[in-house]
Parts: C-alpha cells; sequence; structure tokens
C-alpha cells in the first residue's frame, strides 16, 4: 500500500512537472515541436535557439485555392498544425472562401469560441444553442459574428459573389466534428443508429451511403 502511494505522488508530480513545463506563462512562446507527440498542455517547446521570425509568420493563405468540391468552399485552417508558433497562445485562424451557392456545413469547435469578419460578399450564418434555439443572419461585408465554443454552427452564400472571410478562435487547436459526417459517416451498426437517433433504419442506411458511412 505505501509503494501505491509513492508511485501515485510521483506519478502526479510528474503529471503536474510535465504541465508547468509546458505552459511556463513567465515564457514568451513555446513554438511547438510537431516530431513530438501532443500531451493535454499542448506541444513540446522547438529549441528557443532555433526559432527565428519566419516561425511568427504563416504564409499558407497565399496557397492557391480551389472552390471545386462539393461545398464549393475553400478553408485553410492556420492551426498548431499548421503553424506550430500558436502552440500555447490560445489562439488559431482560418481563410475561408465560399462561391456562390457555397457552404460550411454546420460543424462544431470543442475547443474554441470562432469570430469571422467577412472582408467581401454576404454569408448568412448562424449558430443553434443547446437550449435549440437558432440564431441567423445575414453577414455583410465588414460585419463580424462569433459562435459560442462547442455549439454547431455554419456558413452558406447565398449571394452572387464569392463570399470571402478571415476566422479566427480563442485556441491554437479549436478542432472541428462535422455534424452529418459525424453521424452518418461512422461504422456504427445502422440498428444501432436508428435507436439512438430515432430515424427509421432505411432512411440510415440512404444517409450512410451518402456520408461514407458503413454497417
Ligand atoms: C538548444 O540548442 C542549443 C544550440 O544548438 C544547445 O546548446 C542546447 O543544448 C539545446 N537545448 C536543448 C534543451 O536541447
Ligand atoms: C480543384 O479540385 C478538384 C477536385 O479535387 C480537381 O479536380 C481540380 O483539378 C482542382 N483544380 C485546381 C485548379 O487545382
Amino acid at each position: 500500500m505505501p509503494q501505491l502511494f509513492i508511485l501515485f505522488f510521483f506519478f502526479f508530480f510528474f503529471i503536474l512537472f510535465i504541465s508547468f513545463s509546458k505552459a511556463d506563462p513567465l515564457q514568451d512562446f513555446c513554438v511547438a515541436d510537431l516530431t513530438l507527440p501532443q500531451s493535454p498542455a499542448g506541444y513540446s517547446c522547438k529549441n528557443v535557439s532555433q526559432v527565428t521570425v519566419d516561425d511568427f509568420v504563416f504564409t499558407g493563405f497565399r496557397n492557391p485555392r480551389n472552390n471545386s468540391n462539393t461545398n464549393m468552399a475553400s478553408l485553410t485552417p492556420a492551426f498548431v498544425a499548421q503553424w506550430p508558433a500558436l502552440n500555447g497562445l490560445g489562439i488559431a485562424a482560418v481563410y475561408a472562401e465560399l462561391a456562390p451557392g457555397g457552404q460550411v456545413p454546420i460543424h462544431s469547435h470543442p475547443g474554441g469560441t470562432e469570430l469571422i469578419v467577412v472582408i467581401e460578399g454576404t454569408v448568412i450564418a448562424g449558430f443553434i444553442s443547446s437550449s435549440n434555439k437558432a440564431y441567423t443572419k445575414k453577414v455583410d461585408t465588414f460585419e463580424a459574428m462569433i459562435f459560442p465554443q462547442g455549439l454547431l454552427h455554419f456558413q452558406v452564400n447565398t449571394g452572387s459573389v464569392k463570399a470571402k472571410y478571415v476566422v479566427s478562435f480563442s485556441s491554437s487547436n479549436p478542432g472541428v466534428q462535422t455534424t452529418s459526417m459525424s453521424l452518418f459517416g461512422n461504422d456504427l451498426p445502422s440498428e444501432i443508429l436508428e435507436k439512438v437517433s430515432s430515424i427509421d433504419v432505411v432512411e440510415v442506411k440512404k444517409l450512410k451511403a451518402m456520408f461514407g458511412g458503413t454497417n
């Protein structure tokens, strides 16, 4: 029993040490070393002697964009995986373009609140609160909207010109779960899915075929 206690004691302090070594508020920054595994406290820091100004500048938004997909949307993420300097700073970005008729399907970010600033065109955007109330509005050029952390939300371009907007998050790794894809792109047996969704099994199988699910 005392051995178990000592083991637990050391394990606790080891975890404490790990978390403090990763999220030390006294260091200016902790550019992620993506070659090392991620812990709940974030990535390990790249050796400061190897960090340059280029770590703090993201050029990925200049990459060619392509709207030729079923959503008619191009989303360029700058999360910690694409921009390691964001590690531990609680912030991330996306640059989005929606062709006329394009959309970002309903989804949620478990890890962060989202803010969009429309810089060209307009989008219909909205979110659904946990009491199932929809908050939706046409967001014009130079208007902004927020989507509180974890809530389902979407954007649609119903205009006749391309919509462009900049997105930011209150997390360097907000995560994303796309609702229809999660519900019907999985391998959960259709009979179970019928039970837990109250959607008829025939319809479940149809939706599974549509979203690439199996079983
Ligand atoms: C960081 O890099 C410097 C210079 O290459 C090296 O002397 C130092 O040991 C490294 N520190 C760590 C923690 O690896
Ligand atoms: C855009 O993406 C589509 C679908 O993946 C592809 O067929 C097409 O060649 C791409 N266009 C360009 C310009 O890269």
